[in-house]
């Protein structure tokens, strides 16, 4: 089934920082709207309250009362904004000076007494039917000796549409943050994204004949060239992997066309004509040789394939080496003697391992020694343990081997003996399946010449948790 197709992270990377930027671009509008509105209130209040000082000092001082009376239109002139509050009054009475154009409600206020300075505390705030915020105040005035009350207020009409024109203006802004982040952010994402579309297309023209190509990690920034390497990397393992498989699948036709040819070529020279019992008991006893041999090659080849997945099934307990090496040496007693070799054991040791694949693992070994090695010479088993690890060697006399050749003794089907390639007892498969089987345990074979002539090869086994004895 199709996974549904999830938004491209360009995408939501660019939605993402789209409302980034707006909402600091927002906050940042929103910080200066309401810096701006409280100095706009402040100034306000002020022209209310020097308005107020101003006209009662008039009034202390020059202006009587009959004079207003006379010209009211002088004040209408002197207000500087035409909205405003003015009302001249003596209390109780019918005002002497009226101005409120919007007819605005006054709120409830506390007359500030005669001589009593003003103070931005005397202001109250009220607001419009048309929710135009107002600040008014009222103050008392001793003019030829009458009480007369003043009140002014101020409607903020010009700065609240001064206010909305920046508040449109912050808006605009906001909205261009958005667009402007996200076009950028769209285009640079993209570009910088562009190793990872080049990957997907690398990847879609990979086949198994085309395993050799490799992306190019140069111009790729260092959080992709970290995926680029891991990529190449996987594909240099997967190429080993399947040229190793290519070669084995070759190795194994071949390996099995030899035998099988001879026993057919054997056949037809004895279907020639009419033979002897003797001669076709032999022709039979030579072929089953022969086909035990293919037998064994099978059976070890289906080994390495099920060994390739086997970690889950390892039947691991603590052995005691000796024990072992005991059981390995009188198997091949008599195998030995006959090439009037002799088996030295040493050391002992304990190992967590399969026992069956152990007794494997060192009778191939130990085949390989009594096989390879020369004549009448010895052959040493030595354990050598110490808290880190347990090496099991296995060391005789034999031919020299080549640097080359040594790299190659645990591949399949591989024989440093050229001449072993047609004998029918050599597969090239023991080493293969040691190498195999220590890599199951966590551990590894090696093989070194410790000195000319003289060849040893070494299974280690890391401990692992304690050992029981
Ligand atoms: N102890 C040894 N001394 C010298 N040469 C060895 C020794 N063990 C292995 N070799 C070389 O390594 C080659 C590979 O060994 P390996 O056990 O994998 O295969 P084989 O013995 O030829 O066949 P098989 O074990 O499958 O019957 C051998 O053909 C031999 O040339
Ligand atoms: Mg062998």
């Amino acid at each position: 089934m199709r996974a549904r197709r999830q938004p491209s992270l360009t995408l939501r990377s660019t939605l993402a920082f789209a409302v980034v930027a707006m909402f600091s671009v927002a906050s940042a509008g929103m910080y200066l709207y309401e810096t701006m509105k409280a100095s706009v209130m402040t100034r306000s209040d002020h022209a209310v309250l020097a308005r107020l000082d101003h006209f009662r000092k008039l009034l202390e001082y020059d202006l009587s009362l009959d004079t207003l009376r006379g010209s009211p239109q002088l004040f209408e002139n002197m207000l500087d904004s035409e909205d405003d509050i003015f009302i001249i009054a003596e209390p109780g009475r019918a005002p002497v000076i009226s101005v409120n154009p919007l007819q605005a409600h006054l709120p409830d206020m506390p007359v500030v007494p005669p001589g009593r300075p003003l103070n931005v505390n005397d202001l109250r705030s009220g607001s419009t039917k048309g929710d135009v915020p107002m600040r008014a105040a009222t103050v008392a005035a001793l003019s030829n000796g009458k009480t007369v009350h003043l009140t002014a207020a101020h409607l903020a009409v010009k700065e609240m549409a001064e206010l909305a024109n920046f508040r449109n203006r912050i808006l605009v802004a906001v909205a261009m943050a958005f667009l402007v982040t996200a076009l950028l952010g769209y285009l640079l994402l993209r570009r910088g994204l562009r190793p990872l579309r080049r990957m997907a297309e690398h990847a879609t023209a990979i086949t198994p004949a085309r395993l050799d190509s490799r992306m190019d990690s140069r111009d790729t920034p260092v959080e992709l060239q970290q995926l680029s390497e891991a990529y190449n990397a996987m594909l240099d393992r997967l190429a080993d992997g399947y040229g190793r498989l290519n070669q084995f699948s070759a190795d194994l036709a071949h390996e099995i066309r030899t035998p099988v040819g001879s026993l057919m070529g054997h056949c037809q020279v004895a279907l020639r004509q009419p033979r002897s019992v003797d001669e076709y008991q032999a022709l039979v006893a030579s072929n089953l040789e022969e086909l035990e041999r293919i037998s064994r090659m099978v059976e070890s080849i289906l080994f390495l394939a099920r060994a390739d997945d086997a970690q889950g099934a390892l039947n691991r307990q603590p052995l005691t080496l000796s024990d072992e090496l005991q059981r390995v040496t009188g198997y091949f007693e008599g195998l030995a003697e006959e090439r009037q070799m002799t088996l030295n054991t040493s050391g002992d040791g304990v190992v967590n391992a399969d026992p069956l694949l152990l007794r494997r693992a060192l009778s191939n070994l130990v085949a390989n020694a009594i096989r390879y090695a020369d004549e009448c010479s010895a052959i040493d088993i030595r354990v050598v343990q110490d808290p880190v690890q347990c090496r099991i060697e296995v060391e005789n006399q034999g031919p020299t081997l080549s640097e080359s050749a040594q790299g190659k003794l645990f591949d399949r089907f591989y024989r440093a003996d050229a001449s072993r390639h047609q004998s029918s007892d050599s597969n090239g498969l023991g080493l293969a399946i040691v190498a195999a089987i220590m890599q199951l345990h966590g551990g590894e074979v090696s093989v070194e010449q410790p000195s000319k002539g003289r060849i040893r090869f070494a299974l280690t086994f890391k401990h692992t948790g304690p050992l029981l004895r």
